[in-house]
């Protein structure tokens, strides 16, 4: 017997300061989802998911939730392996990197790079994110952090370095020679263009503080967080350990298949860790899949930002499969998306509700009610070019289907299969199966087993298609169906007329009722009241590592000339304080600029067109003397968008663009993001 093809897939492990967010669920729905695929298809399928439980960050959330980091990251990891319990997550593997196993495969990790003649001490005098644990090697204090923006913290250690400099071009020539490594093609470039910007070696240890896997033979450091966490992706399936079962794991399944992560990690899962397994001798991943921010109110979702939604909320209003649906068909894999409890319950109703559970339901009661709950024989004769229609459609979106999801496009591939539900809803309404069943002539008869066969076989094939996205209710509506083991079917070898003819139908029951009336407020209320509910949270981050520290003054810089009409802030004054209801007032909206031009006989003064989503501005600008009008081109601004309208050199000047105020002279820079925001989006 040939053994079965294997399949390794993982999420990143998650950080142990926050608690789950819907943000982590969405990384591990694809995932669960990918795995469910794959077993069905018939691999031996690994999914690996678990919590990074060291570092500086976990160290100072312990530090400030007064317990001993153990204590604290055995509470945050339980929450975590709860909540993807409650989702009914299927893992195979649940890592964490305090568990002794990983700690003693990251000091062979260590050790094999070190033999290898990679490692050197040497002293680090730079920038330090503590939230992202990043090393930031451009810039002096207070510069703030590529990934996060917050400010980053000096740092002047002997540590270990890794020889990363050495590993430049041997990086360039894997991503050319595997084009499939990195996707999308997005992430892909910005890495390529990362490495060819030059290599610098990467300090690899930290000896300020303790809560880490101690370097071997040097206990006074410990190991980067993030080559720490990065090798549970190899240490979870057995390697570094003595044990002959588990050599014979890591043998198995790796390399990884599929790493899936967050874009916001793609330089440590792209570069670093390729290079340390380079420079470990160790095959490399298949592929890592980097997936877009989930946005709330039009932000990242993160606990510094406070606008997460816990996915508890939503499980226990709308369902498991309410909400995997949801993440999988409203965002599309790769870029950002937005949640809203609107959106959400839109959804439910519009696809689950009254689409798959319509069709599931409406189909089944008949055959229940007119052919005494057994799937009808189709008349072979008789077909019309209805039913045809119908079949030749399902054969293609499976096809479509497969491949679509088979490369991460989730929600087109469930757009695929929603095309054939509103199909054979359509189908139904035009039979009128109800109307044929008066007919109690043979040919009546017949007519009616054809369309409810056409129905109940076109619901077996979307229910085996979509079951790794919406496993819980797709099980029922198999059960239903009269079928067994809808885990077993295989959705490659899925084709039209598969469905068993004669077989009796299981209890009939609703799979998606719908959502309750007030649904959407019953899960803001449940959010507010963990948000101002007083409940001590044990994982608030500690100060300084969460909001950005010392903002500087803004100034608009829409009016004139900066300093001049413009009410801008000195750096020392300090206006009267302002409620919140004042600052309400005053819409700032993220814009980008499409049109920047100078305006005659104004040297200060450049005309911009600017789109801020629902209209496109135009500004007079005192900034011509910082910027030139072509690098303004697609730049995203902040534009305070209701103040009246003003004429400046006889053009009129609709809104202002906030800058700050540099120097004596007022010099204007703009504000901006490091983040991609959406234009239109409000700044609050
Ligand atoms: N611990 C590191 C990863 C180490 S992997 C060797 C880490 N942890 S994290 O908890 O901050 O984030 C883990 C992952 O959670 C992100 O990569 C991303 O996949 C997911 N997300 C967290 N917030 C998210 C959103 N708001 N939107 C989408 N995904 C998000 O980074």
């Amino acid at each position: 017997m040939t053994s079965r093809q294997k399949f390794y897939i993982t999420t990143p492990i998650y950080y142990v300061n926050a608690r789950p967010h819907i943000g982590h669920a969405y990384t591990t729905i694809a995932c669960d989802a990918i795995a469910r695929q794959q077993r069905m298809a018939g691999f031996d399928t690994y999914f690996l998911t678990g919590t990074d439980e060291h570092g500086q960050k976990i160290e100072r959330s312990a530090n400030a939730a007064g317990k001993s980091p153990k204590q604290f990251v055995d509470e945050v990891s339980a929450e975590f392996r709860a909540l993807w319990d409650k989702m009914g997550i299927k893992y195979d593997g649940f890592i964490r990197t305090t568990d002794e196993h990983h700690k003693r495969g990251v000091q062979e990790m260590f050790r094999r790079i070190r033999d290898n003649g990679y490692i050197y001490k040497a002293k680090y005098t730079g920038q330090y994110c503590v939230s992202d644990e990043l090393y930031v090697t451009e810039g002096g204090p207070g510069t703030p952090c590529p990934i996060c923006g917050n400010p980053t913290e000096t740092v002047s250690e002997e540590n270990y370095f890794f020889k990363l400099s050495a590993f430049q071009d041997k990086l360039l020539k894997l991503y050319a020679d595997q084009p499939e490594l990195i996707r999308p093609e997005t992430r892909r470039n910005e890495v390529i263009s990362f490495v060819k910007g030059g290599l610098r070696d990467l300090s690899i240890s930290r000896a300020s503080f303790k809560w880490g896997i101690p370097v071997p033979d040097d206990p006074a450091h410990v190991i980067y967080v993030w080559m720490d966490a990065l090798s549970n992706y190899c240490t979870a399936v057995g390697f570094g350990s003595p044990d002959k079962r588990d050599h014979d794991m890591f043998a198995k399944y790796w390399p990884a298949d599929v790493h899936m992560i967050g874009k916001e990690i793609v330089r440590f899962h792209c570069v670093y860790w390729p290079a340390f397994l380079m420079a470990a001798g160790i095959e490399l991943p298949k592929a890592i899949v980097a997936h877009g921010w989930l946005l709330f109110e039009e932000s990242k979702m993160s606990k510094t930002r406070g606008n997460i939604v816990r996915a508890e909320t939503i499980i226990d209003v709308m369902g498991n499969d309410a909400l995997r649906y949801f993440l999988l068909r409203e965002i599309v894999f790769g870029q950002d998306g937005s949640f809203s409890f609107d959106a959400l319950v839109q959804r439910y109703d519009s696809d689950l509700a009254n689409g798959l559970g319509n069709l599931s339901s409406r189909t089944l009661t008949m055959i229940q009610r007119y052919f005494q709950g057994k799937i009808p024989y189709p008349s072979a004769a008789e077909r019309t070019a209805a039913d045809k229609n119908i079949a030749t459609l399902a054969d293609s979106v499976i096809k479509n289907y497969n491949q679509l999801f088979g490369e991460y496009q989730f929600s087109r591939a469930l757009e695929a299969a929603w095309s054939l539900v509103g199909a054979v809803n359509k189908y139904i309404v035009e039979q009128e199966p109800w109307v044929v069943a008066d007919k109690t002539d043979e040919q009546g008869r017949s007519r009616l087993a054809t369309i409810l066969y056409t129905a109940a076989e076109a619901l077996r094939v979307v229910t085996a298609l979509v079951h790794p996205v919406i496993p819980e209710s797709t099980r029922k509506i198999w059960a239903q169906l009269g079928l067994a083991k809808i885990e077993q079917v295989n959705p490659q070898a899925l084709k039209w007329g598969d469905l068993t003819l004669g077989a009796n139908l299981g209890t009939i029951e609703p799979v998606f009722p719908r959502s309750e009336k007030n649904a959407v407020e019953r899960m803001q209320q449940m959010e507010q009241e963990r948000a101002g509910g007083a409940k001590p949270d044990s994982t608030q981050e500690p100060a300084g590592t969460g909001a950005v520290a010392g903002q500087p003054a803004t100034q608009a810089a829409g009016g004139p000339a900066p300093n001049a009409n413009a009410p801008s802030l000195s750096p020392t004054a300090k206006p009267a304080p302002i409620s919140i209801d004042d600052f309400a007032k005053i819409e700032l909206r993220v814009g980008q600029v499409k049109v920047a031009e100078k305006v005659k006989g104004a040297d200060k003064l450049l005309r911009l067109e600017v789109d801020i989503g629902t209209e496109v501005r135009q500004v007079v600008a005192g900034i011509a003397l910082a910027y030139e009008p072509d690098s303004l081109i697609g730049r995203k601004v902040v534009i305070v968008a209701n103040l009246a309208p003003r004429k400046l050199r006889g053009l009129e000047s609709n809104g202002m663009i906030v800058a700050a105020s540099i120097g004596e002279q007022g010099s204007p820079v703009l504000a901006g993001f490091l983040e991609d925001v959406p234009v239109g989006a409000r700044l609050k």
